[in-house]
């Protein structure tokens, strides 16, 4: 399958998927990365891999509605059959969000639904979990939420600090994103009737 990656900042996620796309038999290709603004680091390590991008920035379009379109032009252009959100940081339109229906997903530090949105690992701390980790998940309308395709917890220490924590979730994220792509690539999961269905014969 053919996979574009969205994505805002340092690119880390992305890189893990580059990387796991590169390995023999892994079902999807990364066949560009598109990012909403400039300043984004993956950019950079995108293009040092050889993958194609684009910066498709919020400023040059009316409203969220036209961003949208051209990113969804972007990803016509790059012939994108998923998408992969990995830290991007716009909330998507409903339209966008229709249109790529059950070909969209998202990674999410938390173990959903604990800690939808910002600053999931000071939370889980402030909390006291003592299992934290990560979501991947098909995206839908609302945020942070979505028929769930795989999660990866992570123990909470005594003593961390929430940027420990962070860096012990994300490199269980890394692992995950390859493993939850290459089933949706591979069709071993799905959307049907907002749930996520999965076999295991495809
Ligand atoms: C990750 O923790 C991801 O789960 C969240 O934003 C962070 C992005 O990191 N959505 P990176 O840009 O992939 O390094």
């Amino acid at each position: 399958k053919r996979v574009a990656i969205l994505i805002s900042g340092r690119g880390s996620n992305m890189e893990a998927l580059v990387a796991a796309a590169a390995g023999d038999d892994y079902p999807a290709e990364i066949v560009g990365v598109i990012a909403n603004t400039p300043k984004a680091r993956g950019l950079e390590s995108a293009r040092m891999r050889g993958i194609a991008t684009r910066v498709v920035p919020q400023r040059d379009h009316a409203d969220r509605a036209a961003h949208d379109e051209a990113i969804g032009a972007a990803l016509t252009e790059l012939d994108a059959e998923l998408v992969c959100l990995a830290g991007y940081m716009r909330i998507l339109t409903p339209g966008f969000v229709a249109a790529w229906a059950g070909r969209l997903i998202n990674i999410h530090p938390s173990l959903l639904p604990c800690f939808p949105g910002l600053d999931t690992h000071q939370r889980a701390l402030d909390v006291g979990v003592k299992l934290h980790g990560a979501t991947v998940h098909f995206v839908t309308e609302a945020m942070d939420d979505g028929p769930i395709i795989a999660q990866a917890a992570v123990p909470v220490l005594v003593g961390d600090t929430a940027d420990a924590l962070a860096a012990r979730v994300l490199k269980a994220e890394h692992r995950l994103y390859a493993m939850a792509l290459a089933m949706v690539a591979r069709g071993q999961v799905r959307v049907e009737d907002g749930r996520a269905v999965f076999s295991t014969t495809s």
